[in-house]
């Protein structure tokens, strides 16, 4: 094995499998009614026997939680509602035992309004804090320009009565951004890597990145990107710890990946495929898999060390802006019909589950897609058995509703008679029908389904580490994607259409006797035809996973 490839070998991110999760939603041990770092540790092997590689823990810092803990008031502690700091290390400790790495999510775009450092700034014009944040004298002519949740949130500078100045917010009001401009605050953020990197985790999922980056102030009408500020955060956590790793919430335009990933793979590791996404969900509703392609050749070029991390819903809405209005009303149509499951002018609010009507076939067709585009899984805690939404709930909390473990009250969440945060009782997706308990002793479950397929996803190393093409077939509501890496190969379909169907396709390999597909996931497998191509009968909303006999595939790229 070159020696190259020999290194790459270290990069445990390529093949990781990531699991979602907030801690005061999974279970919760003391019965106080919030979840905590105790309960989350008694579920460790749970997750382990999924077969998730990597825990990614949302936001559990101290906070007012007027943003689901997005507005941290004390970067170096655990919320006392969750544990301590003691509780914090038990579970990485716990996660190493078994294998499994913890990346946690990095909020540093703004902090919340409660933080001593903006109290400090707010109240004395001398403090040195006053500079960590942005402000302006006057109320700046764009100060309604740039909201990101429009329709809840007004503006981007709000007027602060102590300082008697304006400040800038990117997301909220209670979230004023820190000036990142700011050598000190660029320092303290690095300083904040170094605090939980030696508590144990391997990477950071980290907020908000362009607006991080971005150039702001009350004179700045278009932001512009430092990117360089994502080399010096990378340079610094390689230093401190080889192996650990920046995740980044980027929902950026492909022309621009580059600039995040760096030219030669010198910034941020990994990024979210947000035009992935997006365009999954039209493929999803449509069943046209044109600007999935599309969007599959635009995300392609990356450094050889970088990494896509791949969704379906996460704890935001699904944001559909980057589709054209035509196709964003398809998806609405077909998903969120009624406006009360849509969200910030531009998005979906619900689940999964109840988006698909919880038709299993399509629930298999999308996470079957997931765990086979290419780049690392990231999976939503309550995906593997289909947990649903409730929409009583405001803005994006009715898809944060605790995990379902059980029949028993509460879903076995807690002991506690009324948390808080409830979990979903009734209808369909209620705890009663939907949990844990039930579907692992059922072998033909969902739980039990995505357990085999995360299972098999992990020995296809071919879709993490190769490299891929979009194969033409017969059909456009079929994508056939052929994985390449170390001469194996591997080939998965995906039928988007309602309709079976006869779907034909050369497979690339043109060395006779090695073209036949063997089936990763049945017994039936695939022979060349007389003419060259495969013929596979595919049921509605079919799926395969195939491996591919012949080897010279990288001679005769096929393009779409
Ligand atoms: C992105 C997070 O995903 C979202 O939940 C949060 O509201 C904003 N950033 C602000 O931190």
């Amino acid at each position: 094995m070159p020696l190259k490839d020999r290194m790459l070998n270290d990069l445990w991110y390529k093949n990781a499998i990531v699991y979602c999760l907030s801690v005061g939603t999974f279970m919760d041990a003391n019965g106080d009614g919030v979840g905590d770092f105790q309960g989350l540790l008694r579920r460790l092997d749970y997750l382990q026997g999924l077969g998730v590689t990597t825990i990614w823990l949302m936001p559990f810092q101290p906070s007012p939680g007027r943003d689901n803990g997005y507005d941290i008031s004390d970067y170096y502690n655990v919320d006392p509602k969750y544990g301590t700091l003691g509780d914090f290390s038990e579970f990485t400790h716990a996660c190493r035992e078994r294998g499994l790495r913890v990346m946690i999510d990095l909020v540093v775009n703004h902090t919340s309004d409660q933080h001593p450092w903006f109290r400090e700034a707010r109240s004395d014009p001398d403090s040195q804090y006053r500079d960590w944040y942005v402000w302006s004298d006057k109320q700046p002519p764009n100060a309604k320009d740039g909201v990101v949740f429009p329709g809840v949130q007004k503006s981007t500078w709000t007027f602060d009565k102590q300082a008697k100045r304006w400040y800038f917010h990117r997301f909220y009001e209670f979230q004023p951004d820190l000036n990142t401009a700011n050598p000190y605050v660029r320092a303290e953020l690095l300083k904040i890597m170094g605090f939980w990197i030696q508590l144990g985790v391997s990477g950071f999922r980290m907020d908000a990145v362009p607006f991080v980056i971005a150039t702001k102030g009350p004179k700045v009408r278009e932001p512009v990107e430092q990117y360089d500020m994502l080399r010096e955060f990378r340079e610094f956590l390689q230093w401190r710890q080889g192996d650990a790793i920046i995740l980044a919430e980027a929902n950026v335009l492909p022309d621009t990946d580059l600039e995040y990933f760096g030219d030669e793979g010198e910034r941020l590791q990994m990024m979210f495929n947000f035009q992935l996404n997006q365009n999954t969900f039209y493929a999803l509703a449509t069943g046209d898999t044109a600007p999935l392609k599309k969007a599959l050749t635009a995300t392609r070029p990356r450094p050889a060390t970088a990494q896509w991390g791949v969704f379906l819903r996460n704890h935001d809405e699904l944001d559909l802006g980057r589709l054209t209005p035509e196709q964003r009303e398809a998806v609405f149509a077909a998903f969120a019909p009624e406006p009360d499951m849509q969200l910030y002018e531009r998005g979906i609010r619900r689940r999964l589950a109840p988006m698909l009507a919880g038709d299993r076939r399509r629930l298999e067709l999308a996470y079957s897609l997931m765990l086979t585009l290419p780049g690392t899984p990231v999976f939503r805690y309550g995906d593997e058995i289909g947990m649903g939404d409730d929409l009583r709930l405001p803005e994006r909390e009715c898809a944060r509703t605790p995990m379902q473990w059980s029949t028993e009250p509460e879903g076995g969440f807690t002991k506690h008679a009324k948390p808080p945060c409830r979990v979903i009782t009734g209808g369909a997706y209620g705890f009663e029908r939907v949990n844990v308990a039930s579907q692992r002793r059922d072998p033909n479950s969902f739980l039990n389904w995505m357990e085999r397929m995360i299972r098999m996803r992990r020995e296809v190393p071919e879709i993490s580490w190769g490299d891929f093409d979009v194969l033409r077939t017969s059909r456009s509501d079929v994508l056939a994607l052929r994985f390449d890496w170390r001469n194996n190969s591997v080939l998965c379909l995906h039928n988007f259409g309602a309709e079976a169907c006869t779907v034909k396709f050369r497979s690339g390999c043109n060395e006779p006797g090695q073209n036949r597909l063997i089936n990763l996931l049945s017994d039936e497998h695939s022979e060349e035809q007389d003419d060259g191509r495969h013929a596979v009968v595919l049921e509605p909303y079919g799926y395969r996973w195939y491996r591919v006999g012949g080897l010279d595939y990288l001679l005769r790229r096929s393009e779409i």
